[in-house]
């Protein structure tokens, strides 16, 4: 792959919430998961586990995540239902933001990536040692050809989770991440751009 080709993979990585019904097979999310493991963590410590959750005892504990969460953020961003002839950008948006979580539990795929904390690293440093991880699998998913979703799934229905899957007490849940074959298309990110968010040497002094 061209370098070109590689920064418009993750240029169009966008969040899917809208897939078609047809699965995903275990040889696609085999390689998903492959590119996952060849993140870095600190001290090659590979304290993660991604589980793929497929029974309907762990979809109906991602269902209950997902209508948690669709609670938090119908109140953080003032979400409404929009009207069913309203066809405006921010309408779509929410239409699909309803849709995908009042039908959670018969997403395509879904994996939980967990992780086990390291001794001495602060807590938001932890995250390093897995979030590359999802981000790969984000990333080869789109390669693939595939959607996905990075969710907060994992908070609102964390007790339900770890139940199901019997997650050691001593390991953290840090994603849950939904992929399936995208239903129409998305374009590329829209982001702020490097002049906005970076600096030289000073908060705020220009980088470029
Ligand atoms: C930490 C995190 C949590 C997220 N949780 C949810 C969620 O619960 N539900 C949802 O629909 N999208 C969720 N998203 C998706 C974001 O809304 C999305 O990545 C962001 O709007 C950028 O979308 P874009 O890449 O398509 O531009 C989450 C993303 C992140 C990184």
């Amino acid at each position: 792959m061209t370098d070109d080709g590689f920064r418009d993979l993750m240029r169009t990585t966008r969040a899917t919430r809208r897939y078609t019904d047809e699965p995903v097979s275990d040889e696609i999310l085999h390689r998903c998961l492959e590119a996952a493991t060849w993140a870095p963590s600190g001290g090659n410590q590979q304290s993660w586990r991604f589980v793929v959750l497929r029974s309907p005892a762990a979809r109906a504990a991602v269902a209950e995540g997902a209508r948690a969460a669709l609670e938090v953020i119908q109140d953080v961003y003032r979400m409404v239902r929009p009207e069913p002839d309203d066809t405006s950008r921010q309408a779509r948006s929410a239409r699909a933001v309803f849709e995908l979580h009042e039908g959670a539990a018969s997403v395509p795929a879904v994996v939980l990536f967990a992780m086990q904390p390291q001794q001495m690293t602060p807590p938001l440093f932890q995250g390093a040692s897995i979030y590359p991880a999802m981000q790969n699998f984000l990333l080869a998913a789109r390669a693939e050809g595939l959607g996905a979703l990075v969710t907060g799934w994992h908070t609102t229905g964390e007790a339900a989770l770890r139940e199901v899957v019997g997650v050691p007490d001593d390991w953290q849940l840090a994603a849950l991440v939904i992929a399936g074959w995208p239903r129409g298309s998305l374009g590329p990110v829209r982001r702020r751009p490097v002049e906005e968010v970076a600096a030289l040497d000073a908060w705020d002094a220009p980088f470029v």
